[in-house]
């Protein structure tokens, strides 16, 4: 089902059936306030709603998280499902028989470009790898203890040292090399990206190719690993390697083993372990907390017990026990990682150290008491107080207090001392606006114009057409909802912000949604008009104040490095002409 296409039409008669009401409630407990319903969020951990559904539009919005969208986003978020299968999932519901044809979304389309792009990239990779060119990286695979079966399995490959190997074949293919630029496999000038490579291509949840993690054969290439650059399919902080592999056995093993490479991962699934995942060079996200969240909550951190490992460990559970993960941590031995302690133990002892793992507050205990002496008052009061930070990040008030309760007896402290201790230092954290609640982001002059366009667009079907006719300059995201609503008004379709929202992506769904429940402004409808324009033309300007500032970047580095800018000083003359006019 994932590559049909559902007509437009239908796409708009299963929202337009469907109450998100009635199917919200199926999954969270909603509470009637006022014209909205709310819930505690289920994409986050939070302790007071902040999760919002309009009956009148059809939407809903966390403003903890910030997910939000019309009905079909909800199912996509909450059953974890594609696109396709999120709306043949809401058809069900909604009692309406699918016609698969010709629908995708503008951006979906766009997307899947850039899959196909490194799809056929994936494959030549390998045929390269099997190939002879490809023998010295075979060697080296199979050097590190990886056999032929799971070098395919896991679709390895290998980048030749050559500056045109992949965009040689892309011409002898007749294949369009903008989408290979745009999924960073060639540069601009259609050279390769990746030369001299080992290609372990990045699989998301449905097993779609998004891009690439490339080692390098030889030392002498830097650097070592190579990862594609964002891109709209590619985005690391995001994506976690292996999570296509290790999603149904992190379900059934009710818990995730965090390791920090490529290698780790592959050679943790091949001896078994196949709940195991690696971030890409980055700490933890929130996305990535996030998107987890939705399998299990509990993690299991691996690190090397070095001081750049445990640096690392500190770093993500700070991320980790504010989004309410119970959280275990495993330290191997200094200059081990998984990878390499497999191929030296063996997977048993692994498995042994696995088994040892401490819980968070035994690993900070054991790390502060290295730094600190516990057996002063000074030092044991410090020890004492991280400890306290880390605990009073964990949303969850029994288990907080659990932990304090574990702290008391191992420090040989008072519980009541700690935990007001506690409590001071989670009213602070709130204070500085961390305590994990609603943030309130500063909203620039911009995104006022932005949101009150949007407010007016949707209230009023009137106003569509004067944005189709507006001639100034828009934002991206206000140029793909006025290109979007063009295609709707040509076909004659009714647009409403459930059916806007499922024509764009999930970030401006995100964004039109969180405009959209916020307490109307309530415009008086005589001043909407003047409000239109005025904010089309605010807008207008602040696209061409952020030209200037890309120009003077422009020149800024042409000048540093000594090449002449006169043309850049010509365009930028023109900007600033423009920005005077009314
Ligand atoms: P490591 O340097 O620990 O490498 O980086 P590794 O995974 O053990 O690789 P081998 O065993 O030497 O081949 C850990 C992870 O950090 C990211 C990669 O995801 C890597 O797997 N990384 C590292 C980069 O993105 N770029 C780099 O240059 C280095
Ligand atoms: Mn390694």
């Amino acid at each position: 089902m994932a590559k049909e296409l559902v007509a437009a039409s239908q796409l708009d008669a299963i929202i337009a059936k469907l109450d998100i009401v009635e199917v919200i409630s199926e999954y969270v407990a909603l509470k009637k306030n006022g014209k909205n319903f709310k819930a505690l969020c289920p994409f986050h951990e939070e302790k007071t709603p902040s999760f919002i559904v309009n009956p009148e539009k059809q939407i809903f919005h966390c403003f903890g998280c910030g997910i939000g969208g019309n009905v079909i986003r909800f199912i996509m978020a909450i059953e974890n499902l594609s696109f396709p299968d999120a709306v043949m999932a809401a058809s069900k519901k909604a009692g309406i028989q699918l016609d698969i044809s010709g629908y995708k979304p503008a951006d979906e389309e766009k997307k899947a470009r850039l899959i196909r792009a490194n799809e056929v990239a994936a494959k030549i990779y390998r045929e390269s790898l099997f190939s002879p060119q490809g023998k010295r990286a075979m060697d080296y695979l199979f050097e590190r203890n990886l056999t032929e079966k799971e070098i395919t399995h896991f679709a390895l490959g290998f980048a030749p040292n050559s500056r045109d190997y992949l965009a040689r074949q892309i011409s002898e293919k007749k294949l369009n090399k903008e989408d290979f630029v745009k999924s960073g496999l060639l540069n601009e000038q259609s050279t390769d990206v990746f030369r001299n490579r080992i290609m372990f291509p990045i699989f998301d949840l449905q097993g779609n190719i998004t891009g690439f993690g490339g080692r390098g054969l030889d030392d002498s290439v830097l650097p070592k690993y190579l990862n594609t650059g964002e891109n709209p399919v590619f985005n690391k902080s995001r994506l976690l390697y292996g999570i296509n592999w290790a999603k149904e056995s992190i379900k059934s093993k009710k818990f995730v083993l965090i390791v920090e490479g490529y290698f780790d991962v592959l050679k943790l699934h091949s001896n078994g372990i196949e709940n195991c995942v690696a971030p890409m060079g980055t700490s933890l996200t929130d996305s990535h907390l996030n998107f987890l969240k939705r399998f299990t909550d509990k993690i299991l951190l691996i690190f090397d017990s070095d001081e750049a490992g445990i640096k690392a460990s500190l770093r993500n559970l700070d991320s980790v026990l504010s989004r309410g993960f119970e959280t275990k941590i495993c330290l191997l031995p200094v200059d081990f990682d998984p990878d390499r302690f497999v191929d030296e133990y063996g997977i048993d002892a692994f498995k042994k150290m696995m088994g040892q793992s401490k819980n968070f507050l035994e690993f900070v205990l054991t790390v502060e008491s290295q730094r600190n002496d516990i057996n002063t008052p000074k030092g044991k009061s410090s020890i004492a107080k991280e400890i306290l930070r880390f605990v009073s990040l964990i949303p969850d008030e029994i288990e907080k207090y659990e932990y304090v309760k574990i702290l008391a007896d191992k420090l040989n402290l008072k519980e009541t001392l700690l935990n007001t201790y506690l409590k001071e230092m989670v009213k602070t954290e709130k204070e500085k606006g961390n305590g994990g609640e609603i943030k309130r982001k500063i909203s620039s002059p911009n995104d006022l114009a932005e949101n009150l366009l949007i407010e007016i667009l949707l209230s009023e079907n009137s106003f569509w057409n004067q944005l189709a006719e507006w001639k100034g300059l828009l934002t991206k995201r206000m140029e793909l909802i006025a290109t979007t609503s063009k295609k709707l008004l040509a076909n004659n379709i009714n647009i409403t912000p459930a059916n806007l929202i499922s024509k764009v992506d999930q970030d401006t769904g995100n964004w039109i949604s969180e405009i959209l429940v916020k307490t109307g402004t309530n415009l008086p409808e005589e001043k909407k008009q003047q409000i239109f324009q005025d904010c089309l033309k605010k807008i207008h300007k602040f696209c061409i104040w952020k030209q200037v500032g890309e120009m003077k970047q422009k020149i800024a580095e042409k000048k540093a490095s000594g090449i002449s800018y006169n043309e850049e000083l010509v365009k930028m003359q023109g900007l600033l002409f423009e920005l005077k006019k009314e």
